[in-house]
């Protein structure tokens, strides 16, 4: 690859790949996804059999290390986290510099960047002991802040973190105890929201995840670096899907409105896209897509909620998607944010949280890809080239001669 890209330079060749659909930009062990067959991989483990017999916390471990835990790494692995789960008293006080009505993704672009400020012990990149602490804080501290941002915008005091809980449930007692001690976690819900977390903890080199590994391959610090995957992470192509599938679902209002819907879908004047349908990689069904839709259809009976119109609307969207040539030609599947914003609804959990959730999820996967391009010998400082299109060299006239 080196001597390659060598004579590139010397030939001032390189190539032109907007949205980088055809550019590797690093080597990695991490995840695999095979689009056209549907299949994706942590480790080399398929993630429907992690979904099933693992949790998020061992998945984790897996994603930072590359082998599934004994039991003796993974009670230290576990201890190694909780231990960090509390945040810097000084750090609610940055809560009231926000507006009450701010989005919680922004407070999270704001809180999780400024853990460079309070963790000064953890910005020496090249030091193995520091990158680790520092990876264990951001895992363990991003659903404390998620949860603060959350009770901030209700008004209602923060609930600190309950180290006896796991991961997925010291996270929903966080978002939901009112007051802080009478909130009992459902072990559906609880699983349900582990779950959430396995399928979103990491995915190769989507957009958020290349944004850290470019900053970080500035030697940037992983607070930073991670603050930057959150704010990539904001925008409704990526992790704003979910809200958006709920957004299109409450406005196309009724199942008798869907086919007038899928033809503006296919009007390609119109700028609508079916939300929660395609991905750059997956031609075939998103694999994590399936196993959302048995965990909505689980949630929904713990609840006790037998008519979900939202739910049979998203069925009937899916049934007719996946038979109109629109989609099946371009390969059109639903993905793993169809169904996760129904979940999500269903657990009480309002739109505005649900890219801040997937945050909290593909923290881990963004630390352990930040970690393996900081250990790989050959990363260099990412810095892609452009075609300029702009004017041609003129000489500048001052303002009273243009
Ligand atoms: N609805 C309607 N048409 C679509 C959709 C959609 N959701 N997605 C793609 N298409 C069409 C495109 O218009 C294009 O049509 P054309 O060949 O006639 O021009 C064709 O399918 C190919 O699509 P691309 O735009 O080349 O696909 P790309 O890989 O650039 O985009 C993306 C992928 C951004 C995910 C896109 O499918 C999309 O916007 N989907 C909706 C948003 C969404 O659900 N995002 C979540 C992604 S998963 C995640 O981040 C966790």
């Amino acid at each position: 690859v080196a001597d390659i890209r060598k004579l590139y330079n010397q030939l001032g060749v390189f190539t032109y790949d907007p949205g980088y659909g055809t550019t590797a930009s690093c080597e990695s062990k991490i995840t695999y996804i095979d689009g056209d067959e549907g299949v994706l991989l942590y480790r080399g483990y398929p993630i429907e059999q992690l979904a099933e017999k693992s949790d998020f916390i061992e998945v984790c471990y897996l994603l930072m290390y590359g082998e599934l835990p004994t039991s003796a790494q993974l009670d230290k692995f576990r201890v190694g986290v909780t231990r960090h789960t509390m945040v810097h008293e000084q750090i609610r006080r940055f809560f009231d510099g926000f507006r009450r009505d701010a989005h919680p993704m922004a407070i999270m672009c704001g809180v999780v960047g400024a853990l460079a400020a309070f963790y000064h012990d953890n910005l020496d990149i090249n030091d193995e002991h520091q990158r680790e602490i520092a990876a264990f804080r951001l895992i363990a501290k991003v659903p404390t802040i998620a949860a603060m941002a959350y009770k901030y915008a209700l008004g209602q005091p923060f609930v600190y973190p309950r180290n006896d809980l796991s991961y997925a449930a010291n996270f929903l007692h966080m978002l939901n105890a009112v007051p802080a001690e009478s909130y009992n976690v459902s072990p559906v819900l609880e699983r349900a929201m582990d779950r959430i977390l396995v399928l979103h903890a990491d995915h190769e080199q989507n957009a958020s995840t290349s944004t850290v590994r470019l900053a970080g391959s500035t030697g940037a610090n992983p607070f930073a670096c991670i603050a930057a995957g959150i704010a990539a992470l904001w925008g409704p192509a990526h992790g704003g899907a979910n809200e958006a599938v709920l957004k299109m679902l409450g406005e196309i209002g009724t199942p008798e409105n869907i086919p007038d819907f899928i033809e503006k879908v296919k009007d390609k004047n119109s700028n609508v896209k079916l939300m929660g349908f395609g991905h750059r990689v997956y031609k075939n069904f998103d694999p994590r897509a399936k196993i959302m839709k048995e965990t909505c259809h689980e949630v929904l009976g713990e609840l006790g909620i037998k008519d979900e119109p939202l739910l049979d609307m998203a069925m009937e969207m899916e049934r007719i998607a996946l038979t109109d040539d629109y989609f099946v030609s371009r390969k059109l599947y639903p993905n793993v944010d169809f169904y996760s914003g129904i979940i999500l609804k269903a657990m009480g959990i309002p739109t505005s949280m649900f890219t801040v959730i997937f945050a909290v999820a593909r923290t881990v996967g963004w630390v352990s890809q930040w970690k393996e391009m900081i250990e790989d010998p050959s990363q260099r400082i990412g810095r892609p080239r452009q075609i300029y299109t702009g004017a041609a060299s003129r000489d500048y006239r001052p303002v009273d001669a243009r």
